[in-house]
Formats: structure tokens, C-alpha cells, sequence
């Protein structure tokens, strides 16, 4: 078989039907904290305790987005990349907690660096994935046929790097400033050569993706932790229906809507690759406005596993989620805050319906094949 059969494949099931690559042999993942499957292992139980009985690395009670998506799919729960002695022809995870979008020397040359606690930016989780990958699928031409039966997640990516300015004191404005890097850098992940990389290759669409899920950033004005932390007498600061600080919100709605154009600008640009954006901050923000219609009885803005003291939110800085003084609810499943900063498994799990069945990724993964 030459080039020109493997061409025609190519032309008849991935162009016109990118969702019906729903038979994925494989699923790889990108990300910081909300994805990490175990590459760092901070914290202990109680995390974990809902599914897995003891801590996987993974910042939640139990399973994640990512663990649900996997399921949904029909592949296994996605072993970390830096496990020993694992296949991973089902796929690989190389998200790690704390990881931000961008490099080190970004951050460096702002005064920022010491606020970063891995390296494991976007194009370093990228670069561990193409020395993956001779492993998994072989020559690079055997990997492009492996990896257009492929899903690949792509974030969330940018949650640390605006951590990583604001908790170095930085103003939200000056922040705000990071905004298209941040993009910039997901975009070039995503496709291929920026200059830099020119000599170790090409990014996803260069190695073969072809089925690609670009998660928003959440809306943190709504988690417990910067609740807490910008607490506020003025009315003003607070949206009047969510009760969540508008200026946090602002910002991820800026970065969204970002990267939806960086996304709509790779799409034009590689018409045969499927470019998904998945929605996590719609679904949150109908979290906090609808809790109940989601069974989350305790709202959306209390944390689980936590303290009181400090804020009205359940969320103490001193006696954090695995640290003495904090306790778990004992209605996990009826709040969506599992620590202040990441949510409970029974939100991941409906956060993962919605980018497998919609409406939070369009089309949804698990769509009919269009015809
Ligand atoms: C894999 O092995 C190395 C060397 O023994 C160790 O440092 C690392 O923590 C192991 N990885 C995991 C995920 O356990
Ligand atoms: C990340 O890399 C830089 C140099 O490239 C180094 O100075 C820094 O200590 C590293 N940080 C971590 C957390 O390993
Ligand atoms: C937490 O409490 C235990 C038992 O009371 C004690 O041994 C431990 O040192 C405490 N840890 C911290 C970090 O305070």
C-alpha cells in the first residue's frame, strides 16, 4: 500500500467526520492540577477517598474530568507519564499539578520565578510526549496513523500562570497582560513550529493529531480560595446573582475568549483537524447560579474539605484540605468545591457529560458521525 491509499483514508474519515473518530484506541492529556492522574503526589488522604480509597495525585475526592472522559470512551483511567514500568498504548497523562502555560524564562524575566513549583509548561509537557511516543507507535509515520485515531485534551492551561502573578502580588491588570501569551503558547502547542522548536520538530497537528479538546479556564471568582482571600465589603465587587468576584471572572472570560480566537484562527488554517473547545466555565458559572437543578444543596461557593474561621466559604489557608484542623462534609456529592481550589468527583462527573453529550463541547465526543 503506497502513499496515495493511506491519503484517501485520510480524505474519506477525518475531514468530513472528525466526530466519528468516537472509536478512539487512545487518549492523551495536557494540563496542570485539574488533570494531574498522579505525576506529582502532594497531598494524602482524605483526597481520594470517594473512588480510590487512598490519593492517586489526583486533587479531588475522587475521579476527575479527565478520568470520566477516558470512561466515556471506553480506555482506561490515564496512567501518569513519568509511571514506571507502564504501557501506554492506551494512552498518557502529562498534565502535573502547578504547571502553567508558560516557560520558565517568561516568568523569570518578570521577577515571577519563584513562584513556579514545576517546570512542566505546556511545551514541556509536548516535548515528554514526542520522546513518548517511538515507544508507543514507532517510526514517526506509523505514530501519524496511530495518533489519528487519537483524542488528545489540551488543557486547561492557564490557571498557574495568572496564579503565579497574582500571588506575587501583581495587579489584575498587570495580569490581564498575560493573557495573549498564554493563548499564544496554547495555540503553537497545538499546531506546530514556532522558531524555537524548529530544530526538536513539530507540535500535536505536526506529530498526527487530527482530534483535539481545548478546555476553557474556569471562572475562579467563584472558588473558595479567592473568595477568601479578596474578600470584600463592597457590594460591588460581587456579580448579584452568583455572589462571585467579578474581576476574577473577568479576567478568565478575557482569556477565553482568547483562545476561542486562537482556536478559530487554527481552525481555518488546518480545516481537516477537529478543534474542539470545551466549556468548563459555562458549566461552573450554571453551577453557581442553578445549584440545585445539579443536586449541589450546599451552593456552589462552600468548600467541602476545609475550615471555617478564616471565611464564610468553609475555606481556611491554615488548615487546608489534608491539614489538621480541616474536616470532609459529609455530603461531598452536594457541594461542587471538593478544597477551595478543585471540585468535587460528582462535579467532574457532570462537567465530563457535558463535553461527552453536549452541550459543553460542540460537537459533543460521543456525537452520531456527521454525514
Ligand atoms: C519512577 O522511578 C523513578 C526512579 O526510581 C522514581 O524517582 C519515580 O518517582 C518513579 N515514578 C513514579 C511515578 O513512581
Ligand atoms: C526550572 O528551571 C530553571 C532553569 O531553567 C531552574 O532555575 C529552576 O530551578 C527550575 N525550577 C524547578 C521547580 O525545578
Ligand atoms: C497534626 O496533628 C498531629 C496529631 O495531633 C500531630 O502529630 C502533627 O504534628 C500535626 N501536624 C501539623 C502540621 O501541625
Amino acid at each position: 500500500m503506497g502513499k496515495p491509499f493511506f491519503f484517501l483514508i485520510l480524505l474519506c474519515f477525518f475531514p468530513s467526520h472528525p466526530a466519528s473518530a468516537q472509536h478512539y484506541n487512545a487518549l492523551f492529556n495536557f494540563g496542570d492540577s485539574l488533570s494531574d492522574t498522579g505525576n506529582v503526589v502532594l497531598a494524602g488522604l482524605p483526597y481520594g477517598m470517594t473512588y480510590f480509597g487512598h490519593h492517586t495525585g489526583r486533587c479531588s475526592d475522587g475521579r476527575l474530568v479527565i478520568d470520566f472522559i477516558a470512561e466515556g470512551i471506553g480506555l482506561p483511567h490515564l496512567p501518569p507519564s513519568t509511571a514506571n514500568n507502564t504501557n501506554f498504548h492506551r494512552g498518557a497523562n502529562f498534565a502535573f499539578i502547578a504547571a502553567p502555560a508558560l516557560p520558565f524564562d517568561f516568568f523569570h524575566q518578570r521577577g515571577l520565578s519563584h513562584g513556579l513549583h514545576v517546570n512542566a509548561s505546556i511545551h514541556e509537557q509536548i516535548d515528554q510526549f514526542q520522546k513518548l511516543l517511538p515507544s508507543i507507535c514507532g517510526s514517526p509515520q506509523d505514530c501519524k496513523d496511530f495518533l489519528s485515531k487519537s483524542l488528545l485534551v489540551v488543557g486547561e492551561f492557564g490557571g498557574n500562570d495568572y496564579n503565579t502573578g497574582l500571588f506575587g502580588g501583581w495587579s489584575i491588570t498587570k495580569v490581564t497582560s498575560f493573557v495573549p501569551h498564554v493563548t499564544r503558547v496554547v495555540a503553537d502547542g497545538i499546531e506546530t513550529v514556532k522558531l524555537k522548536f524548529i530544530i526538536d520538530g513539530q507540535r500535536l497537528i505536526g506529530l498526527g493529531a487530527v482530534d483535539l479538546i481545548v478546555p476553557s479556564v474556569l471562572p475562579v471568582g467563584c472558588f473558595p480560595l479567592y473568595l477568601t482571600l479578596s474578600d470584600s465589603s463592597d457590594p460591588a465587587e460581587y456579580g448579584p446573582r452568583t455572589g462571585c468576584l467579578r474581576k476574577f471572572n473577568a479576567l478568565a472570560w478575557y482569556h477565553n475568549a482568547d483562545l476561542r480566537r486562537q482556536l478559530d484562527q487554527l481552525r481555518k488554517k488546518y480545516p481537516a483537524v477537529s478543534i474542539r473547545y470545551a466549556d468548563f466555565y459555562a458549566q461552573i458559572f450554571d453551577f453557581v447560579t442553578d445549584p440545585l437543578k445539579y443536586g449541589f444543596k450546599a451552593g456552589a461557593l462552600r468548600t467541602c474539605c476545609g475550615a471555617p474561621g478564616m471565611s464564610k466559604y468553609n475555606f481556611n489557608l491554615e488548615a487546608k484540605c489534608d491539614q489538621n484542623g480541616s474536616t470532609v462534609c459529609s455530603d461531598i456529592s452536594a457541594h461542587v468545591s471538593w478544597d477551595g481550589i478543585h471540585m468535587t468527583e460528582t462535579a467532574h462527573r457532570i462537567i465530563a457529560r457535558g463535553w461527552l453529550s453536549g452541550p459543553y463541547v460542540n460537537p459533543p465526543i460521543l456525537s452520531s458521525p456527521a454525514s
